[in-house]
């Protein structure tokens, strides 16, 4: 099965494999100067790069910057640019402000870790420009208000990086699930468990590397002496720039738990878990972690691990849509039916594997450059769709941090004051939170 660092590597070596650049480059020439879209990367190591590299294989988009905070990233993603388009990008930026106040670039792609997405994407809203953002959009729910009321104030088309929101085997089930035929569902169970992802042994604080613009990492987060685990890709174990497995992989699984099942906001949430695996590790977020969300008839659960990899079903992700007659599972491969078998009785047939076209990334950006033409903010993954789910998936977390069972009434919690502390961040100055 293929891991996201693969998937992320896979996607980023495929375009430049494929030796595009030559008719790519000749058939922008040839594009009339009103269907070109200028593209601006923002935090280019991970994700974000295998972003661009999607939209790059369109030949009317044209990447006219890339902005990262280290040196070292920026120069070696300027000559991956350079492989797949044969040209380097025109502007080279260590502070983002900079890429955003440049009026050629009209969609702007948000790689950054997720405590600089609510500040990016407004700015670049406000400034007129489209945005892909990454997911979770907020580490917060007040930063995913903010972000909705932005799209909406400055009519944005957004995507948000949920590809698998474009990926039609996903639809398909859900079709499924919504014809009754599993019977009544009391259980939708959501695992994400990922045996690549290693344990971060403790390492000690180190001088900032050179070329780093550190203070610019760490942006609206409290400051610290630079410490590699905190940096690139391991950041999302650490609570101050992201929320763990739950909220990373959480986006992607739960948002098909609530589309699956039509809903919204659940009655309550309690999550137990904890370092379960790696006592003395450096990570902050739990390495296994269990959370109950309530709803009426059923529950959502989600149940995530690192460093192991049996799940549920023979899978190391997915969800089952646990239901009377049988249960739907899917995953990032594709999804099948398993029968209830009980007193002998077989209650309905079984459906074998429905693979998926391993498109996702491809048509979710597609569908993005169809939105931006036509001007439709009814993306595959809207800002609303990213936003709903990141509320979502951070409820789990404050649940845990909180050790309390959580009663929400779809803004805040009605029988806790200390977890409403945790819906609105502390921003260090000079940044501030927007208020759109
Ligand atoms: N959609 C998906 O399937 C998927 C997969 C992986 C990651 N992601 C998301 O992508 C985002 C980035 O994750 P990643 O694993 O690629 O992280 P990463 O650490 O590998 O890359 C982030 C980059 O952003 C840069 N950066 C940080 N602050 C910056 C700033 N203020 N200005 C400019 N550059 C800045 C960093 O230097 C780094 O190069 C996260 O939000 C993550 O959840 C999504």
């Amino acid at each position: 099965m293929t891991t996201r660092r693969e998937f992320v590597k896979n996607t980023v070596i495929t375009s430049a494999a494929l030796g595009l650049a030559p008719a790519l480059s000749s058939a922008l020439a040839g594009c009339a100067p009103s269907d070109r879209i200028n593209v601006g990367l923002i935090g280019c190591n991970g994700m974000g790069f295998a972003d661009l590299t999607a939209f790059l294989e369109h030949p009317q988009v044209e990447c006219l910057g890339l902005c990262d905070i280290d040196e070292s990233v920026l120069n070696r993603r300027a000559a991956d640019v350079e492989k797949i388009r044969g040209k380097k990008p025109a502007n080279l930026y260590k502070d983002w402000r900079k890429l955003i106040e440049n009026k050629d670039i009209n969609l702007v792609i948000i790689g950054t870790p997720d405590h600089w997405h609510c500040l990016q994407m407004v700015a670049a809203c406000e400034a007129g420009k489209d945005v892909y953002c990454e997911k979770p959009i907020g580490r917060t729910i007040e930063e995913c208000n903010q972000m909705i009321s932005a799209a909406k104030k400055y009519k944005t088309v957004v995507q948000v990086g949920q590809w698998q929101r474009s990926d039609p085997h996903w639809l398909d089930a859900v079709n499924f699930i919504r014809s009754g035929k599993l019977g009544k569902i009391r259980l939708v169970r959501v695992f994400s468990y990922q045996g690549w992802c290693p344990s971060i042994p403790v390492l000690a604080d180190e001088p900032v590397p050179a070329g780093v613009d550190y203070d610019m990492w760490l942006g609206p987060a409290s400051n610290r002496p630079f410490n590699r685990n905190r940096f690139h890709f391991t950041f999302r174990w650490f609570w101050d720039y992201a929320g763990g497995l739950m909220t990373d992989w959480g986006v992607h699984l739960l948002d098909y738990a609530l589309f699956g099942m039509n809903v919204t906001a659940p009655k309550s949430v309690m999550a137990m878990g904890g370092k379960y695996g790696y006592p003395a590790d450096a990570c902050e977020t739990p390495d296994s972690l269990q959370a109950i969300y309530e709803f009426d008839g059923f529950n959502i659960l989600w149940d995530h691990a690192i460093g192991i990899n049996d799940g549920a079903y023979g899978r190391n992700h997915g969800l089952g849509f646990v239901g009377e007659n049988g249960t739907l599972v899917i995953d990032r491969e594709g999804w099948e039916v398993i029968p209830e078998v009980v007193d002998g009785t077989t209650r309905m047939e079984a459906l074998s594997l429905k693979k998926g076209t391993g498109q996702g990334l491809r048509n979710h950006v597609t569908n993005h450059l169809d939105c931006i033409k036509s001007r439709n903010q009814d993306t595959n993954a809207s800002i609303e769709i990213g936003a709903h789910i990141a509320k979502f998936s951070s409820l789990g977390n404050i649940a845990y941090r909180t050790g309390k069972k959580l009663v929400w009434d779809g803004t805040k919690f009605t029988n806790d004051q200390d977890a409403n502390k945790y819906l609105i961040p502390d921003y260090r100055g000079p940044w501030k939170l927007p208020q759109v």
